[in-house]
């Protein structure tokens, strides 16, 4: 199997917003169903806050969730307790999973400590301004190359007009 690549899945507002009140500040089921086709059947890191947001486990997907809390347990789930043991299990478990890729779905907390590690980023950039809490931080476009980018209009099921972009690093792959 070729090496295996991390990526990191999330849709950004323009104002860099990816969550308010525990929670995500837009109805998009296009997104939705991106999200679901791009994370199927790979291992998914995820901070504890955004396990919690979840309406639960995420089938097709193996879940390992990052908390400092020695006693958080949740049921179906991979608990670790630093990014470091959640790459390693990410790895081993893509290699049993036949896939070659670990996503890491957030939240900012997670995103922050791993965005130099990232080989891939699905951004969904949501045309809109939104008041939240919760941003994904500033990153150096120049070092990224734009893979694909697709534009989807807003609709009945979706708030606001949306871009799925891939972006790879530069000396990546
Ligand atoms: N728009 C999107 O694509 C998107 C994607 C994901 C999430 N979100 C939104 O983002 C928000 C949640 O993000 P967040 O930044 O508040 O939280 P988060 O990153 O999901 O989770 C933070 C928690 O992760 C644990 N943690 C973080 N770093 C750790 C480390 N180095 N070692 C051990 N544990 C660590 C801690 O858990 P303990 O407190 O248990 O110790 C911490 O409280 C929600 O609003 C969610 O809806 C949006």
């Amino acid at each position: 199997m070729t090496n295996i690549i991390l990526s990191a899945i999330v849709a950004v507002s323009e104002n860099q917003v990816i969550g308010a009140d525990n929670g995500l500040p837009w109805r998009l089921s296009n997104d939705l169903k991106w999200f679901k086709k791009t994370t199927m059947g790979k291992p998914i890191i995820m901070g504890r806050k955004t396990f919690q947001s979840l309406p639960g486990l995420l089938p097709g997907r193996t879940s390992i969730v990052i908390s400092r809390d020695p006693d958080f347990t949740a049921e179906g789930a991979i608990i670790t307790h630093s990014l470091e043991s959640a790459l390693e299990i990410g790895n081993e478990t893509a290699k049993q999973m036949k896939t070659n890729e670990v996503v890491i779905i957030g939240g900012a907390e997670i995103f922050h400590q791993c965005l130099d590690q990232l080989d891939r980023i699905y951004l969904t950039r949501v045309h809109a301004t939104i008041d939240g809490d919760t941003f994904f931080p500033d990153f150096n476009t120049s070092e990224w190359r734009e893979i694909s980018n697709e534009f989807h209009p807003k609709s009945e099921k979706d708030m606001y007009d949306h871009n799925f972009i891939v972006l790879e690093r530069e000396q990546a792959l």
